[in-house]
């Protein structure tokens, strides 16, 4: 069976977290595709020769979680050949069979407009940088305006920016609690699967 579930949205929206139970709820592989971008800048030198020879070894670093990875991560994911270099694995494990859930910011747009489920998960940048925060501690003011500068970025690129699909499942978890975004989205994947 092939089936893909797509899921867009800001740093921090709470993507991660719906794909994660996603993936273990149907038995799908789950791909966080921000991690490839992660990977790309943390390799150094030139992140279009870093994209056309990432490999596995590079998505296990240490210090691709941080908040200067993410944004490093997201000046490299302006350039529009280091996203070309990054399509085709990402479509590949998007169409593997036996199901796949991807999350990032374009999945939905441009790496696989026919995936059968498409989740658009935002909530407000306060909300979103409070729970960074929660994670990585730091100064909260500080993160919000990573959280600030991330989304301009990530919105105002010329190549794949984020978007929700026009056809996309808008899910705002500013005031939802993770059960009940869990179970809407569990929910919409059921009805596709049939
Ligand atoms: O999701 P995460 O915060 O790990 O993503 C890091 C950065 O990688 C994002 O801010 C974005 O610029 C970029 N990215 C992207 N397309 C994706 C996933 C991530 O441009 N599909």
């Amino acid at each position: 069976m092939i089936f893909t579930i797509a899921i867009d949205g800001p740093a921090a929206a709470g993507k991660g977290t719906i794909a994660r139970a996603l993936a273990a709820e149907f038995g799908f592989a789950h791909l966080d595709s921000g991690l490839l971008y992660r990977a790309v800048a943390a390799k150094g030198g030139d992140p279009i020769v870093a994209a056309q020879s990432l490999t596995e070894a590079d998505l296990t670093r240490p210090d691709l979680r941080t908040l200067a990875a993410g944004q490093a991560a997201s000046r490299v994911a302006t350039i529009p050949e280091v996203r070309a270099a990054l399509v085709a694995f990402q479509r590949r494990f998007a169409r593997q069979p036996g199901g796949a859930v991807v999350d990032g910011r374009d999945i939905g747009t441009a790496i696989c407009p026919e995936a059968e489920v498409k989740l658009y998960v935002t909530a407000s940048p306060q909300v979103r940088a409070h729970r960074r925060w929660l994670e990585l501690g730091g100064d909260e003011a500080q993160v919000l305006a990573d959280v600030v500068e991330r989304d301009k970025r990530d919105m105002g690129r010329a190549t794949a920016p984020l978007k929700a699909a026009a056809d996309a499942l808008v899910l705002d978890t500013s005031a939802m609690s993770v059960a009940d975004a869990l179970d809407a989205a569990t929910r919409a994947v059921r009805v596709r699967l049939g």
